[in-house]
């Protein structure tokens, strides 16, 4: 979700207008998303790398984190919606994760559309953390080395619960992955569009998803054993 800030300033207005605004294009993708029946849906909210923005950016980012949390989670909860955290949540105040807990909590047994929020995440982060969990188990010698494999890797990472990502839209027009799930973006379709986050909605999405099913995904194979 990019671009809130150049949304704002486009408009002569703080950055904070276009966080606030982008809150609203959350809302419609999230709904759009349900309506079209993916099941997973993984927003990359802020990064390990988001700390280095003023101070007041990132209060304000954390203010409306809780403001969200509080205010969101029982609507998420009545559509049967289960909400995910994925990130290092140990950088965050006390307040916003006990707020993060309990509305993982209230939506943990859904079985509606999976909503993973990235916070705090990265996705450098992610492996490396897988890596340090089964070295400890090697060196406890609950694993051996000839164990690890790919899909071992994938049961150690925080996005375990997210199947291998089949589309990233990244808005705002910068063609960058800017550290978001690596490992599970081996072979997803990547859409970049020029509009910033705050003007995404149903119909952005829409588009996107009638681009991607048209895309041949061959991993690997050629175009004939594909057809
Ligand atoms: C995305 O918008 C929201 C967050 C990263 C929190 P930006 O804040 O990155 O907006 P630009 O890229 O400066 O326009
Ligand atoms: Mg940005």
């Amino acid at each position: 979700m990019d671009g809130n800030g150049r949304w704002a300033k486009a408009q002569g207005k703080p950055r904070i207008f276009g966080h606030k605004n982008g809150v609203e294009a959350v809302r419609k993708t999230i709904s759009a998303a349900a309506k079209l029946g993916i099941s997973v849906v993984t927003l990359f909210a802020f990064s390990s790398e988001n700390w280095r923005r003023p101070e007041e950016e990132v209060a304000v980012l954390m203010g409306l984190f809780v403001t969200v949390l509080s205010t969101e989670v029982k609507k998420l909860h009545k559509n049967n919606f289960c909400l995910r955290i994925i990130g290092d949540k140990s950088r965050f105040n006390e307040n916003l994760q006990k707020k993060m807990a309990q509305a993982e909590q209230m939506t943990a047994m859904n079985t509606g559309m999976v909503i993973n929020i990235a916070a705090n995440y990265g996705g450098k982060w992610d492996i490396t953390e897988a890596m340090k969990k089964i070295a400890i188990k090697v060196q406890s010698e609950e694993l051996q080395p000839s164990d690890i494999d790919e899909n071992l890797i994938t049961n150690h990472l925080a996005t375990s619960n997210i199947p291998e990502v089949d589309l990233l839209i990244r808005t705002s027009g910068e063609c960058r992955i800017s550290n978001f799930v690596l490992w599970q973006l081996a072979y997803a379709e990547i859409y970049f569009i020029p509009i910033c986050w705050p003007d995404f909605g149903e119909d952005s999405l829409i588009e996107a998803v009638t681009w991607f099913v048209d895309r041949e995904r061959r991993f690997g194979c050629t175009d004939e054993q594909i057809s």
